[in-house]
Protein backbone atom coordinates (compact mmCIF):
# COMPACT_ATOMS: atom_id res chain seq x y z
CA UNK A 1 0.00 0.00 0.00
CA UNK A 2 1.95 3.42 -0.96
CA UNK A 3 0.46 6.60 1.95
CA UNK A 4 0.38 9.77 1.52
CA UNK A 5 1.26 11.47 4.92
CA UNK A 6 -0.42 15.54 4.60
CA UNK A 7 0.16 18.22 6.60
CA UNK A 8 1.96 17.24 9.63
CA UNK A 9 5.02 18.52 11.19
CA UNK A 10 8.06 16.68 10.09
CA UNK A 11 10.56 16.54 12.60
CA UNK A 12 14.01 14.77 11.36
CA UNK A 13 16.96 15.07 13.51
CA UNK A 14 19.40 13.70 10.55
CA UNK A 15 18.17 16.14 8.04
CA UNK A 16 17.10 18.99 10.43
CA UNK A 17 13.51 19.15 8.96
CA UNK A 18 11.46 21.09 11.81
CA UNK A 19 8.51 22.24 9.59
CA UNK A 20 5.32 21.32 7.83
CA UNK A 21 5.83 18.83 5.18
CA UNK A 22 4.46 16.22 3.33
CA UNK A 23 5.76 12.47 3.09
CA UNK A 24 5.15 10.18 1.10
CA UNK A 25 5.61 5.90 1.72
CA UNK A 26 6.24 3.87 -1.90
CA UNK A 27 7.55 0.01 -1.60
CA UNK A 28 8.57 -0.21 1.80
CA UNK A 29 10.62 3.70 1.97
CA UNK A 30 9.94 7.29 2.54
CA UNK A 31 10.20 10.06 0.60
CA UNK A 32 9.99 13.77 1.10
CA UNK A 33 7.27 15.44 -0.91
CA UNK A 34 4.17 14.61 -3.21
CA UNK A 35 4.57 11.80 -5.37
CA UNK A 36 4.13 13.10 -9.12
CA UNK A 37 1.05 11.14 -9.46
CA UNK A 38 -1.24 10.83 -6.37
CA UNK A 39 -3.35 7.58 -8.17
CA UNK A 40 -2.58 4.83 -5.58
CA UNK A 41 -1.92 6.31 -2.49
CA UNK A 42 -4.27 6.41 0.53
CA UNK A 43 -4.19 9.91 1.77
CA UNK A 44 -3.54 10.37 5.75
CA UNK A 45 -4.10 14.06 7.04
CA UNK A 46 -1.96 14.88 10.20
CA UNK A 47 -2.31 18.27 10.37
CA UNK A 48 -1.79 19.35 14.42
CA UNK A 49 0.26 16.58 14.83
CA UNK A 50 4.42 15.54 14.52
CA UNK A 51 5.80 13.35 11.91
CA UNK A 52 8.78 11.87 13.16
CA UNK A 53 10.93 8.80 12.18
CA UNK A 54 9.80 5.34 14.04
CA UNK A 55 11.29 5.50 17.93
CA UNK A 56 13.85 2.47 18.53
CA UNK A 57 14.41 1.06 21.98
CA UNK A 58 18.02 -0.07 22.18
CA UNK A 59 17.03 -1.90 25.28
CA UNK A 60 13.97 -4.35 25.94
CA UNK A 61 13.71 -7.57 27.81
CA UNK A 62 11.22 -9.61 25.78
CA UNK A 63 11.21 -12.96 27.78
CA UNK A 64 10.81 -14.74 24.71
CA UNK A 65 12.07 -17.74 24.99
CA UNK A 66 11.48 -18.81 28.49
CA UNK A 67 9.27 -16.64 30.26
CA UNK A 68 6.79 -15.84 28.16
CA UNK A 69 4.06 -15.59 30.97
CA UNK A 70 5.47 -11.92 31.19
CA UNK A 71 6.16 -11.02 27.93
CA UNK A 72 6.49 -12.39 24.13
CA UNK A 73 7.41 -11.54 21.09
CA UNK A 74 3.91 -10.66 19.91
CA UNK A 75 3.36 -8.63 22.88
CA UNK A 76 6.38 -6.88 23.57
CA UNK A 77 6.57 -6.13 20.03
CA UNK A 78 2.82 -4.25 20.14
CA UNK A 79 3.54 -2.49 23.11
CA UNK A 80 6.25 -1.24 21.07
CA UNK A 81 4.00 -0.29 18.08
CA UNK A 82 1.96 1.79 21.11
CA UNK A 83 5.01 3.51 22.63
CA UNK A 84 5.49 4.68 18.95
CA UNK A 85 8.99 2.29 18.46
CA UNK A 86 9.50 0.54 15.15
CA UNK A 87 12.64 -1.16 16.18
CA UNK A 88 14.22 -2.89 19.49
CA UNK A 89 16.14 -4.34 20.91
CA UNK A 90 15.81 -7.72 22.89
CA UNK A 91 18.37 -8.52 25.76
CA UNK A 92 20.14 -11.90 26.33
CA UNK A 93 18.47 -13.05 29.47
CA UNK A 94 16.30 -15.36 28.58
CA UNK A 95 15.75 -19.02 28.96
CA UNK A 96 17.96 -20.41 27.05
CA UNK A 97 20.49 -17.51 27.69
CA UNK A 98 21.06 -15.66 23.68
CA UNK A 99 25.18 -17.16 23.97
CA UNK A 100 23.85 -19.69 20.85
CA UNK A 101 23.18 -18.81 17.21
CA UNK A 102 20.35 -21.48 17.67
CA UNK A 103 18.85 -18.86 20.31
CA UNK A 104 19.44 -15.71 18.16
CA UNK A 105 17.77 -17.60 14.94
CA UNK A 106 14.75 -18.72 17.04
CA UNK A 107 14.93 -15.00 18.06
CA UNK A 108 14.97 -13.42 14.85
CA UNK A 109 12.51 -16.10 13.33
CA UNK A 110 9.80 -15.92 15.65
CA UNK A 111 10.04 -11.77 15.13
CA UNK A 112 9.45 -12.45 11.25
CA UNK A 113 6.76 -14.90 12.49
CA UNK A 114 4.43 -13.17 15.12
CA UNK A 115 6.86 -9.60 15.98
CA UNK A 116 4.90 -6.20 14.89
CA UNK A 117 8.42 -4.54 14.86
CA UNK A 118 11.60 -4.57 13.60
CA UNK A 119 13.47 -6.75 16.76
CA UNK A 120 17.70 -6.47 16.77
CA UNK A 121 18.44 -9.92 19.05
CA UNK A 122 21.83 -8.07 21.40
CA UNK A 123 23.47 -11.65 22.02
CA UNK A 124 25.38 -12.42 25.23
CA UNK A 125 28.79 -11.81 26.06
CA UNK A 126 29.81 -14.89 27.62
CA UNK A 127 27.96 -18.34 27.86
CA UNK A 128 25.38 -17.92 29.99
CA UNK A 129 25.94 -14.30 31.36
CA UNK A 130 28.54 -15.97 33.61
CA UNK A 131 31.63 -14.14 33.06
CA UNK A 132 33.28 -17.23 32.43
CA UNK A 133 33.69 -18.57 28.85
CA UNK A 134 32.68 -15.93 25.35
CA UNK A 135 30.44 -16.00 23.50
CA UNK A 136 31.29 -16.97 19.67
CA UNK A 137 30.20 -13.35 18.64
CA UNK A 138 30.75 -13.74 14.69
CA UNK A 139 28.88 -16.65 14.86
CA UNK A 140 26.16 -15.32 16.88
CA UNK A 141 26.61 -12.08 14.50
CA UNK A 142 26.08 -13.82 11.30
CA UNK A 143 22.69 -15.13 12.81
CA UNK A 144 21.08 -11.66 13.24
CA UNK A 145 23.09 -10.20 16.45
CA UNK A 146 23.72 -6.34 16.44
CA UNK A 147 25.63 -6.13 19.82
CA UNK A 148 26.70 -7.75 22.54
CA UNK A 149 26.11 -7.62 26.69
CA UNK A 150 24.99 -10.07 30.04
CA UNK A 151 22.61 -7.64 30.66
CA UNK A 152 21.38 -8.37 34.21
CA UNK A 153 24.75 -8.63 35.30
CA UNK A 154 28.30 -6.88 34.56
CA UNK A 155 30.65 -8.73 32.84
CA UNK A 156 33.32 -8.00 35.38
CA UNK A 157 36.13 -10.69 34.45
CA UNK A 158 38.92 -8.22 32.66
CA UNK A 159 40.95 -10.44 31.00
CA UNK A 160 37.78 -11.45 28.79
CA UNK A 161 36.53 -7.61 28.86
CA UNK A 162 39.99 -6.30 27.19
CA UNK A 163 39.49 -9.19 24.49
CA UNK A 164 35.91 -7.96 24.11
CA UNK A 165 36.97 -4.87 23.42
CA UNK A 166 39.82 -5.92 21.14
CA UNK A 167 36.95 -7.35 19.27
CA UNK A 168 34.80 -4.17 19.08
CA UNK A 169 38.23 -2.55 18.15
CA UNK A 170 38.64 -4.70 15.04
CA UNK A 171 34.81 -5.11 13.75
CA UNK A 172 33.52 -1.85 15.05
CA UNK A 173 30.75 -3.38 17.03
CA UNK A 174 29.61 -1.44 20.09
CA UNK A 175 29.77 -3.63 23.38
CA UNK A 176 26.62 -2.70 25.57
CA UNK A 177 27.68 -3.16 29.62
CA UNK A 178 25.26 -2.90 32.40
CA UNK A 179 27.72 -1.33 34.88
CA UNK A 180 27.12 -2.67 38.59
CA UNK A 181 29.77 -4.74 40.57
CA UNK A 182 27.97 -7.68 42.43
CA UNK A 183 30.04 -7.46 45.50
CA UNK A 184 29.62 -3.61 46.02
CA UNK A 185 25.42 -4.54 45.59
CA UNK A 186 25.29 -7.01 47.42
CA UNK A 187 21.91 -7.66 48.47
CA UNK A 188 20.43 -4.76 48.09
CA UNK A 189 17.21 -3.56 46.68
CA UNK A 190 17.11 0.20 46.92
CA UNK A 191 19.37 2.73 46.63
CA UNK A 192 21.55 3.53 49.41
CA UNK A 193 20.50 6.53 51.51
CA UNK A 194 18.15 7.90 53.61
CA UNK A 195 14.92 6.25 52.07
CA UNK A 196 16.54 2.92 52.24
CA UNK A 197 17.00 3.64 56.27
CA UNK A 198 13.74 4.65 56.76
CA UNK A 199 12.02 1.69 55.03
CA UNK A 200 14.39 -0.31 56.65
CA UNK A 201 15.87 -1.93 53.45
CA UNK A 202 19.41 -2.91 52.48
CA UNK A 203 20.88 -0.51 49.99
CA UNK A 204 22.81 -0.19 46.83
CA UNK A 205 26.09 2.25 47.34
CA UNK A 206 25.91 4.41 44.22
CA UNK A 207 29.51 3.21 43.72
CA UNK A 208 28.37 -0.11 42.43
CA UNK A 209 27.48 1.28 39.20
CA UNK A 210 30.18 3.55 38.72
CA UNK A 211 33.95 2.39 40.08
CA UNK A 212 32.30 -0.68 37.77
CA UNK A 213 31.85 2.17 34.86
CA UNK A 214 35.38 3.39 35.93
CA UNK A 215 36.88 0.42 34.89
CA UNK A 216 34.85 -0.74 31.96
CA UNK A 217 35.68 2.80 30.18
CA UNK A 218 39.65 2.15 31.63
CA UNK A 219 39.59 -0.83 29.51
CA UNK A 220 37.51 0.13 26.54
CA UNK A 221 40.47 3.17 25.77
CA UNK A 222 43.33 0.86 26.39
CA UNK A 223 42.09 -1.51 23.56
CA UNK A 224 40.38 1.35 21.17
CA UNK A 225 36.96 -0.28 21.57
CA UNK A 226 33.54 0.96 21.59
CA UNK A 227 31.44 0.82 24.66
CA UNK A 228 27.83 1.47 25.18
CA UNK A 229 27.00 2.22 28.63
CA UNK A 230 23.49 0.25 29.76
CA UNK A 231 20.67 2.43 32.11
CA UNK A 232 23.11 4.89 33.49
CA UNK A 233 21.80 6.53 36.68
CA UNK A 234 24.55 8.20 38.71
CA UNK A 235 26.14 11.62 39.11
CA UNK A 236 29.32 10.58 39.59
CA UNK A 237 29.28 8.10 36.25
CA UNK A 238 28.35 10.89 34.11
CA UNK A 239 31.23 12.46 35.29
CA UNK A 240 33.71 9.56 34.66
CA UNK A 241 31.70 9.62 30.99
CA UNK A 242 31.75 13.29 30.14
CA UNK A 243 35.80 12.99 31.07
CA UNK A 244 36.11 9.95 29.03
CA UNK A 245 34.39 11.40 26.12
CA UNK A 246 36.53 14.97 26.61
CA UNK A 247 39.52 12.15 25.96
CA UNK A 248 37.37 10.81 23.02
CA UNK A 249 37.20 7.46 24.31
CA UNK A 250 34.22 5.80 22.19
CA UNK A 251 31.91 5.50 25.25
CA UNK A 252 28.37 6.32 24.93
CA UNK A 253 25.56 6.08 27.16
CA UNK A 254 21.54 5.73 27.81
CA UNK A 255 19.26 6.86 30.28
CA UNK A 256 15.92 5.02 31.10
CA UNK A 257 12.80 7.47 31.17
CA UNK A 258 12.43 6.29 35.02
CA UNK A 259 15.47 7.73 36.03
CA UNK A 260 15.06 10.79 34.59
CA UNK A 261 11.64 11.22 36.22
CA UNK A 262 11.59 9.23 39.17
CA UNK A 263 14.29 9.28 42.48
CA UNK A 264 14.24 7.09 45.44
CA UNK A 265 12.07 10.21 47.01
CA UNK A 266 9.16 8.41 45.08
CA UNK A 267 9.52 5.60 47.34
CA UNK A 268 6.89 6.20 49.99
CA UNK A 269 6.84 2.29 51.39
CA UNK A 270 7.57 -1.05 49.99
CA UNK A 271 6.05 -1.40 46.91
CA UNK A 272 8.66 -2.96 44.16
CA UNK A 273 6.73 -1.51 41.47
CA UNK A 274 9.73 0.71 42.53
CA UNK A 275 12.57 -1.96 42.61
CA UNK A 276 14.35 -1.16 39.46
CA UNK A 277 17.82 -2.01 38.65
CA UNK A 278 19.45 0.13 38.84
CA UNK A 279 17.68 1.54 41.60
CA UNK A 280 16.00 4.85 41.88
CA UNK A 281 19.02 7.52 43.03
CA UNK A 282 18.70 10.34 44.49
CA UNK A 283 17.11 13.77 43.24
CA UNK A 284 21.20 15.34 42.85
CA UNK A 285 21.52 12.09 40.53
CA UNK A 286 18.14 12.81 38.84
CA UNK A 287 19.23 16.37 38.01
CA UNK A 288 23.03 15.54 36.98
CA UNK A 289 21.09 12.95 34.26
CA UNK A 290 18.67 15.52 33.12
CA UNK A 291 21.80 17.76 32.66
CA UNK A 292 23.51 15.32 30.95
CA UNK A 293 20.55 14.72 28.84
CA UNK A 294 20.79 18.63 28.07
CA UNK A 295 24.14 18.99 27.33
CA UNK A 296 24.68 15.31 25.44
CA UNK A 297 26.70 13.24 27.70
CA UNK A 298 23.55 10.91 27.74
CA UNK A 299 23.40 9.78 24.26
CA UNK A 300 20.20 7.64 23.98
CA UNK A 301 17.06 7.40 25.89
CA UNK A 302 16.27 3.74 26.16
CA UNK A 303 13.18 2.24 28.41
CA UNK A 304 15.12 -0.83 29.75
CA UNK A 305 11.36 -2.37 29.45
CA UNK A 306 11.51 -5.57 32.06
CA UNK A 307 7.98 -7.12 32.57
CA UNK A 308 7.23 -9.01 35.52
CA UNK A 309 4.01 -10.81 36.13
CA UNK A 310 1.73 -8.98 39.11
CA UNK A 311 2.24 -12.34 41.61
CA UNK A 312 5.91 -11.71 41.03
CA UNK A 313 6.20 -7.67 41.64
CA UNK A 314 3.35 -8.00 44.83
CA UNK A 315 5.58 -9.13 47.23
CA UNK A 316 7.84 -5.74 48.75
CA UNK A 317 11.15 -5.60 47.73
CA UNK A 318 13.11 -7.78 49.37
CA UNK A 319 11.15 -10.98 47.35
CA UNK A 320 10.24 -8.91 44.24
CA UNK A 321 12.33 -9.54 41.13
CA UNK A 322 14.16 -5.71 40.08
CA UNK A 323 12.13 -4.33 36.76
CA UNK A 324 9.64 -1.98 35.03
CA UNK A 325 8.07 -1.80 32.12
CA UNK A 326 8.01 1.36 29.97
CA UNK A 327 7.76 1.02 25.96
CA UNK A 328 3.92 1.76 25.81
CA UNK A 329 4.66 5.24 28.06
CA UNK A 330 8.06 6.45 27.23
CA UNK A 331 7.31 9.29 24.78
CA UNK A 332 4.86 10.56 25.99
CA UNK A 333 6.58 10.72 30.00
CA UNK A 334 9.49 12.63 27.88
CA UNK A 335 7.67 14.80 26.18
CA UNK A 336 5.32 15.81 29.40
CA UNK A 337 8.36 16.29 31.76
CA UNK A 338 10.67 17.58 29.29
CA UNK A 339 9.69 19.19 26.02
CA UNK A 340 6.49 20.67 27.12
CA UNK A 341 8.56 21.83 29.98
CA UNK A 342 10.99 23.47 27.58
CA UNK A 343 14.14 21.27 29.00
CA UNK A 344 14.78 19.64 25.88
CA UNK A 345 13.75 20.41 22.46
CA UNK A 346 11.74 17.95 20.51
CA UNK A 347 14.32 17.54 18.38
CA UNK A 348 16.46 16.89 20.22
CA UNK A 349 14.27 13.89 22.24
CA UNK A 350 14.06 11.89 19.03
CA UNK A 351 17.14 12.26 18.29
CA UNK A 352 18.03 10.17 20.90
CA UNK A 353 15.37 8.21 20.94
CA UNK A 354 15.33 7.45 16.90
CA UNK A 355 18.29 8.74 15.16
CA UNK A 356 21.51 8.30 17.25
CA UNK A 357 20.25 4.88 18.63
CA UNK A 358 20.05 3.94 14.59
CA UNK A 359 23.74 5.76 14.41
CA UNK A 360 25.37 3.90 17.53
CA UNK A 361 24.56 0.45 16.06
CA UNK A 362 24.85 1.50 12.44
CA UNK A 363 21.28 0.61 12.01
CA UNK A 364 21.37 1.06 7.99
CA UNK A 365 18.12 3.31 6.36
CA UNK A 366 16.99 3.67 9.90
CA UNK A 367 16.09 6.55 11.98
CA UNK A 368 15.85 9.34 9.73
CA UNK A 369 12.62 10.79 7.19
CA UNK A 370 15.24 10.81 4.14
CA UNK A 371 14.44 9.64 0.79
CA UNK A 372 14.87 6.22 0.47
CA UNK A 373 15.29 5.53 3.65
CA UNK A 374 13.06 2.53 5.46
CA UNK A 375 9.57 3.73 6.15
CA UNK A 376 9.42 3.31 9.63
CA UNK A 377 7.09 6.36 10.86
CA UNK A 378 5.60 7.39 14.10
CA UNK A 379 2.72 10.19 13.60
CA UNK A 380 1.84 11.74 17.50
CA UNK A 381 -0.61 13.92 18.49
CA UNK A 382 1.34 16.26 21.23
CA UNK A 383 -1.90 18.18 22.34
CA UNK A 384 -4.01 15.56 23.63
CA UNK A 385 -3.42 14.93 26.95
CA UNK A 386 -4.27 11.21 28.62
CA UNK A 387 -4.41 9.08 31.68
CA UNK A 388 -2.05 6.03 31.82
CA UNK A 389 -4.27 3.57 32.28
CA UNK A 390 -2.41 -0.43 32.27
CA UNK A 391 -5.81 -1.65 31.55
CA UNK A 392 -4.49 -0.40 27.87
CA UNK A 393 -1.67 -1.54 27.77
CA UNK A 394 -0.55 -4.50 25.05
CA UNK A 395 2.00 -5.41 27.29
CA UNK A 396 1.43 -8.71 29.34
CA UNK A 397 2.41 -6.91 32.29
CA UNK A 398 1.75 -3.85 33.92
CA UNK A 399 4.59 -3.07 36.82
CA UNK A 400 4.76 0.79 35.99
CA UNK A 401 4.84 3.28 38.24
CA UNK A 402 3.35 5.81 36.41
CA UNK A 403 -0.31 4.03 36.59
CA UNK A 404 -2.60 7.00 36.71
CA UNK A 405 -0.43 9.69 35.53
CA UNK A 406 -1.33 12.36 32.95
CA UNK A 407 0.29 12.59 30.17
CA UNK A 408 0.39 14.31 26.72
CA UNK A 409 2.10 12.95 23.35
CA UNK A 410 -0.65 10.23 22.21
CA UNK A 411 0.58 7.79 19.45
CA UNK A 412 -2.30 7.80 16.53
CA UNK A 413 -0.32 6.47 13.33
CA UNK A 414 2.49 3.88 13.27
CA UNK A 415 4.00 2.56 10.04
CA UNK A 416 6.47 -0.29 9.96
CA UNK A 417 8.83 -0.58 6.67
CA UNK A 418 5.75 0.91 5.17
CA UNK A 419 2.50 -0.96 6.34
CA UNK A 420 0.13 0.92 8.75
CA UNK A 421 0.48 -1.57 11.49
CA UNK A 422 -0.86 0.88 14.38
CA UNK A 423 -3.86 3.36 14.37
CA UNK A 424 -4.88 5.09 17.85
CA UNK A 425 -5.30 2.03 19.84
CA UNK A 426 -5.24 -0.49 17.42
CA UNK A 427 -3.04 -2.76 15.67
CA UNK A 428 -3.24 -3.08 12.45
CA UNK A 429 -1.97 -6.16 11.02
CA UNK A 430 -1.85 -9.86 12.13
CA UNK A 431 1.98 -10.33 12.00
CA UNK A 432 5.05 -8.13 9.94
CA UNK A 433 7.44 -9.73 8.09
CA UNK A 434 9.92 -6.68 7.75
CA UNK A 435 13.90 -7.34 9.13
O1 LIG B 1 15.49 -3.75 36.59
C1 LIG B 1 16.03 -4.50 35.80
N1 LIG B 1 15.37 -5.55 35.27
N2 LIG B 1 17.31 -4.30 35.48
C2 LIG B 1 18.01 -5.18 34.77
O2 LIG B 1 19.17 -4.95 34.53
C3 LIG B 1 17.40 -6.46 34.33
C4 LIG B 1 15.94 -6.30 34.21
C5 LIG B 1 15.23 -7.61 34.04
O3 LIG B 1 15.64 -8.43 33.22
O4 LIG B 1 14.19 -7.80 34.69
ZN1 LIG C 1 18.04 -4.46 30.96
Amino acid sequence: MKFLLQNGHLIDPLTKLNSVESVYIDSGKVYLGIPQKKDGFKVIDCSGKIIVPGLIDAHCHLRDPGFEYKEDMSSGTQAALAGGFTSLFCMPNTIPVADNADTIEYIVDKSRQTGFVNVYPVGALTISSKGEKLADFDELKSHGAVSFSDDGHWMDNSDLMMRIMDYSAQTGTRIIQHCEDAKIAKNGVINQGEVSVKLKLPGIPSAAEYTAVFKDISLCEIMNGKLHIAHVSTKRSIEIIKQAKERSVDITCEVTPHHLILSHNDIKDDNAVYKVNPPLQSDEDRNALIEALKSGVIDIIATDHAPHADYEKDKGFLQSPFGMIGLETAFSLLYTHFVKQNIISLNDLVYKMSTKPAELFCLKNKGALKDGYDADITVIDCNEEYTIDPEYFFSKSINTPFNGKKVFGKVVYVFVGGNLSYHNGEILTDKASII
